[in-house]
């Protein structure tokens, strides 16, 4: 008896120093899963080099209420609804990581893994977007939906549609579809041209129509409320397309009628941190005085989510920081494609 608790608390001593070690951690499969995941939650008619064998196509009739082609994007996480919001911000990181890791994840194998992931996204904005002055913003209905737990292929739950124009506004949404188009329109300025220039046309349009008519959209609340307000949203569209195009538009809206704040998390809620860390790089390559203040500010930020920082108390394994359950997972990725600690 005494031997075998023993073997067992030897046992999981091992399995914690084993599992301390990060070199143990294999973070290359950890990058392929999480692409898959989204591969997973994919919504709509699937391609034939769908990777995920379980899942197959699904809520095919989608904006048929309302007389448009809805089909494609994300579901959001366990249930079957489609929100604008969350969906344009993971597309606007996704793309991030794409124009940030070009280098290792072209060496992990997985850049045409993201670039589809990017394009399910944005295909589905394109269509949200073809009506003039109007955006869809949400397909289904969260309270039928979150009753019971239904795979999307035999869903029978409505598929009511959401929009912003005009009268209803929805800053927030508009002005994160308009970052996720920009930022995409870069990783594909390459790879496809003609797309490209589309995404970003869309994304220029995107933000004006959020800047002119300004207001919260109340549709995804309770599920994704902006506490946050618009003018980061905002500010993060117009920092996506300054990046894109080198406009001096954007740069004055950047500099003159938009304002930073200091925050400490970066979610799909509040992008402050996200936007002083991609202005910090144009402006250390530029050295543009009037973005200086977003370095300092992005400085700020880093201090505080640093695991050496005195408030830092968030779980994590060698390479991963989990900040918050709203927040995302944060990890470097080495000049080899290995995730570093
Ligand atoms: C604007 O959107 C709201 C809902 O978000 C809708 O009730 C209204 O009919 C729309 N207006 C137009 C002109 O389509």
């Amino acid at each position: 008896m005494w031997t075998k608790t023993l073997f067992a608390a030897l046992l999981i001593t091992w399995l914690a120093v084993f599992q301390c070690n990060g070199h143990n951690f294999n973070y290359k499969e950890a990058l392929t899963k999480s692409l898959m995941f989204l591969e997973a939650q994919r919504s709509g008619k699937l391609p034939a080099n769908n990777r995920i064998h379980w899942r197959g196509d699904s809520a095919l009739d989608d904006g048929k209420e309302a007389n448009v082609d809805l089909v494609g994007g994300y579901y959001d996480a366990g249930d079957n609804v489609k929100y604008g919001m969350p969906m344009a911000f993971t597309i606007t990181t996704l793309a991030w990581s794409a124009i940030a890791y070009e280098k290792e994840l072209k060496a992990a194998g997985e850049m045409g893994n993201v670039h589809s992931a990017l394009r399910w996204g944005t295909d589905y904005f394109l269509k949200c977007g073809k009506k003039r002055g109007i955006f869809y913003v949400q397909v289904g209905d969260p309270v039928e939906d979150h009753k019971c737990w239904v795979r999307p292929e035999n869903m029978k739950t409505p598929r009511t549609v959401l929009q912003i124009n005009e009268t209803e506004p929805g800053t927030e949404i508009a002005a994160e579809t308009s970052a996720a188009m920009a930022a995409s329109s870069i990783v594909f300025r390459y790879v496809d041209p003609p797309y490209a220039r589309r995404l970003l046309n869309k994304a220029k349009s995107l933000f004006y129509f959020g800047k002119r008519s300004k207001g919260t959209f109340d549709g995804e609340c309770p599920f994704y409320c902006s506490f946050s307000g618009y003018n980061d949203e905002l500010l993060w569209a117009a920092s996506w397309l300054y990046t894109a195009t080198h406009d001096q538009k954007f740069r004055k809206f950047i500099t003159e009628e938009a304002v930073s704040a200091v925050v400490d998390e970066f979610n799909w809620d509040l992008k402050y941190a996200g936007i002083q860390v991609l202005l910090s790089d144009i402006f250390l390559q530029s050295n543009d005085e009037a973005l200086k203040v977003f370095k300092e500010h992005a400085d700020s930020y880093i201090c505080s989510v640093l695991p050496q920082s005195p408030y830092f108390k968030v779980p994590k394994t060698p390479g991963l920081y989990f900040i918050s359950p709203s927040s995302c997972l944060l990890f470097k990725i080495g000049p080899a494609g290995q995730i570093e600690n």
